[in-house]
């Protein structure tokens, strides 16, 4: 079904052997992506994209996520090491920026893709959920974006680089059971523009990819995610998949790039044009 009204297999707007052959875009480049678990994981798709356009990557995970990472880090290729870096424990963020400058002189780039929220930050009880709970989120969701960068940033303060994290499309709307990790988000596209802020005198780019939904272990414990997908179809121009996240990936291997030298602080919706339509399309002629 597209947005359209019009019963169609859902396609990518293009495919990848239409893309430009001979231009890859992070040759050279050395990227630390944190929050990649299986392989439905935007992570994922974010190190395939990033190693295709010629990157050297290293991961990160925590805890009991560590032996997923591991798995899902034999289908990339190279296979990449995996730092363990809980991004609520300051003194594993200084472990992993000592482990990846033992590795690399410097850093060019920084994905964060990490969220979490308690299930009673999430399903509809807003009114209801205690500060503890939000406070996980706010912390996991928004403020480790500001502890990473604050951690690498010696290892990039030299040369300048970019630095991107993953965003939902909503923080100008409430959603059906999004509850605090709506909030969560809100507060990480503003850490992402103080961050351009600080980091600019230092030629480093501060960016958001805001991603329309994609169907993740993260997605599974929303409550009625599934819901989505209908009103993306509805609304979205160029169509949706929950399933594709290569779309998500290579925006973010551009943000990445040089190719967006003069852009920070920026929220670039990846989300087939959802954002930008007033109402649900209007059937086709
Ligand atoms: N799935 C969607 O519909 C969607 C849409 C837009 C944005 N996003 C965002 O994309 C990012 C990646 O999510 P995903 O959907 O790929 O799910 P995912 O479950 O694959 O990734 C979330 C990652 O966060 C990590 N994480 C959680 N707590 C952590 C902690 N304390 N320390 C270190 N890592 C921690 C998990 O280990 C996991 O790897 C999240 O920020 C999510 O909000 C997701």
């Amino acid at each position: 079904m597209t947005g359209r009204g019009v019963t169609l297999p859902w396609r990518p707007a293009q495919s990848p052997e239409a893309r430009v052959i001979g231009a890859v875009i992070l040759k050279g480049k050395r990227v630390l992506i944190a929050g990649m678990s299986d392989r439905r994981s935007i992570g994922y798709s974010i190190a395939q994209e990033a190693q295709r356009e010629g990157a050297e990557i290293l991961l990160t995970s925590f805890g009991r996520m560590m032996s997923i990472t591991q798995m899902t880090a034999k289908k990339l290729d190279p296979v990449p090491e995996i730092l363990e870096m809980d991004v609520t424990k300051p003194d594993d963020i200084a472990h992993a920026v000592k482990e990846t400058e033992k590795r690399w002189d410097r850093l060019d780039g920084l994905v964060h893709s990490v969220a979490f929220a308690p299930a009673d930050a999430l399903g509809g009880q807003f009114l209801n959920t205690p500060w503890e709970s939000v406070a996980t989120a706010l912390q996991v969701s928004a403020f480790s974006f500001k502890e990473m960068a604050r951690g690498f940033l010696p290892l990039m303060r030299e040369h300048g680089g970019s630095m991107v994290t993953l965003d939902f499309d909503n923080s100008t709307s409430a959603w059906p059971k999004y509850d605090w990790m709506g909030v969560s988000k809100a507060a990480l596209e503003s850490v992402t523009r103080y961050l351009a802020r600080d980091l600019g005198r230092y030629k480093i780019r501060v960016n958001a990819v805001c991603a329309g939904p994609l169907a993740t272990l993260a997605a599974s414990g929303i409550p009625g995610f599934k819901d989505f997908e209908e009103v993306w179809e509805k609304r979205a121009p160029l169509g949706w998949s929950l399933q594709d996240k290569s779309p998500v990936g290579r925006a973010v291997a551009v943000l990445l790039s040089d190719h967006l030298d003069m852009t920070t602080g920026e929220l670039l919706h990846v989300d087939g044009g959802y954002h930008a339509m007033g109402t649900e399309l209007p059937p086709a002629e």
